[in-house]
């Protein structure tokens, strides 16, 4: 049997670290996070949190092709 261990980033809303993950992937900032998952959109408490998710998750993500081209 495997585990699979789940962070919860918000409480409130059972929103988790891997949730918001992808949605980075799929081109999401923190204002989009927020208004799809409903992140920070409570109590509030789990914002920085979720911004800390976000820019780590971005720091690891490969760079766009297409970004250094400018
Ligand atoms: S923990 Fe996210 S809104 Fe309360």
């Amino acid at each position: 049997m495997e585990w699979v261990l789940e962070m919860y980033v918000c409480l409130c809303k059972a929103v988790t670290q891997k949730q918001i993950e992808d949605a980075v992937e799929q081109g999401d900032g923190y204002a989009q996070v927020r208004q799809k998952l409903g992140v920070a959109s409570d109590c509030g408490c789990c914002g920085q949190m979720a911004k800390k998710v976000i820019r780590e998750h971005l720091q690891k993500m490969p760079e766009c092709e297409f970004s250094a081209a400018g």
